[in-house]
């Protein structure tokens, strides 16, 4: 495992960090909590430190898990715990809210549903164009003073959104998503980060799943999964991904005795420096190949081939615009 700091937490981030929105079961077709609870249990075996998860997977049921799993490994001191909030449900449909009120709400459910009393990655889930910037950030630092969040994130912030909440409140973290196939970020968010010291949490490390090798034409996905609607698993644009897939594992191969899984969680972290890849699983056997992801580098030959293969396969990548919540 290799790692990193993110400020206000006084223990080293591992920078593979586990993602727990599909062990919440809701845009997944459903969860299986005793593979949940392995899986977490076993990232934390494998050197894992980082669990993020938020409110809105399966509705609190992902938060309920996570914090039974670290009740049951029996490591709470040595877990960076990271949630959200911001995003509200009521009868199936979601949309934004981060004000105040809500998010004191929000913190409260949470700590409760971890079973701990203090959070240590607190993250505004999506911004909030209903509420003041300055009323959000506010808050975040309430919550940072009064002892119950240790440091502050934000996820899906532009630069501008994030200077401006920085202005009242610093901000440690942002999750952005970040993969091989989405790769936006790369143009203003990451120099921002760069220049203010903000560490990276690249969400949807394996562009959830095509970029594991497991992914085909034929593979079926549960009522419900969010990948029936994703545009990149749509057909002809799947096909083009799937190729870009099947050169980016013969690259793998032949260049350093790996996989495309492999490969897709080492350019994240030879990329982002100091960042983090979160990478979602839900069954403890998906976590077989973390440990064969460290202990090499992409040189830059290898990071020009990347560059071609998707240059070549995708000429018009598209991103996660499908994945926002309304207003
Ligand atoms: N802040 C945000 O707005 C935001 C948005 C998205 C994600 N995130 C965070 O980022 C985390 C990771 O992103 P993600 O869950 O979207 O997707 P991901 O990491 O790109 O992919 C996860 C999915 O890939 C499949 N998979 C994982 N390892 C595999 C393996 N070794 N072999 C085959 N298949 C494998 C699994 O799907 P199956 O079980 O179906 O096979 C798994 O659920 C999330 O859990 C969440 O914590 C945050």
């Amino acid at each position: 495992m290799e790692f990193t700091k993110i400020p206000g937490i006084d223990m080293p981030v591992s920078r593979v960090g586990l993602g727990t929105w599909a062990i919440g079961g809701t845009f997944w077709g459903g969860s299986d909590e005793a593979d949940s609870i392995k899986t977490i249990l076993k990232a934390l075996d494998s050197g894992v430190n980082l669990i993020d998860t938020a409110p809105i997977y399966g509705y609190g049921f992902s938060e309920e898990v996570v914090g039974k799993a670290i009740r049951m490994h029996g490591s709470r001191d040595k877990v960076v715990l990271a949630t959200k909030a911001g995003l509200q449900w009521q009868d199936g449909k979601i949309r934004r809210n981060a004000s105040p009120d809500r998010l004191r709400q929000e913190l409260e459910d949470s700590l409760k549903r971890l079973r701990v009393n203090m959070i240590d990655l607190y993250q505004v889930h999506w911004p909030d164009h209903g509420t003041p910037l300055e009323e959000t950030a506010e808050i975040m630092l309430n919550f940072q003073e009064e002892g119950k969040v240790r440091a502050i994130g934000v996820s899906n912030f532009s630069p501008a959104e994030m200077a401006c909440f920085n202005a009242v409140a610093s901000i440690q973290t942002v999750q952005p998503p970040y993969n091989l196939f989405e790769r936006e970020m790369e143009k203003d968010i990451l120099p921002w980060c760069q220049t203010a010291g903000v560490t990276i949490l690249g969400y949807s490390a394996l562009c959830r799943g095509l970029l594991s090798g497991r992914v085909g034409l034929g593979t079926e996905f549960h009522e419900g999964d969010v990948r029936q609607v994703d545009p990149k698993f749509q057909p002809p644009r799947m096909n083009r991904y799937l190729a870009a897939v099947s050169e980016l594992d013969t690259l793998a191969r032949e260049k350093f005795g790996k996989r495309v899984v492999h490969l897709a969680l080492r350019f994240i972290l030879d990329r982002l420096k100091d960042g983090v890849a979160l990478w979602g699983a839900r069954k403890p056997e998906q976590l077989t190949p973390l440990e064969a992801c460290f202990g090499w580098v992409l040189n830059p030959a290898s990071m020009d081939e990347i560059d071609r293969i998707l240059k070549e396969n995708i000429p018009d990548p598209i991103g996660v615009d499908f994945l926002s919540p309304p207003e």
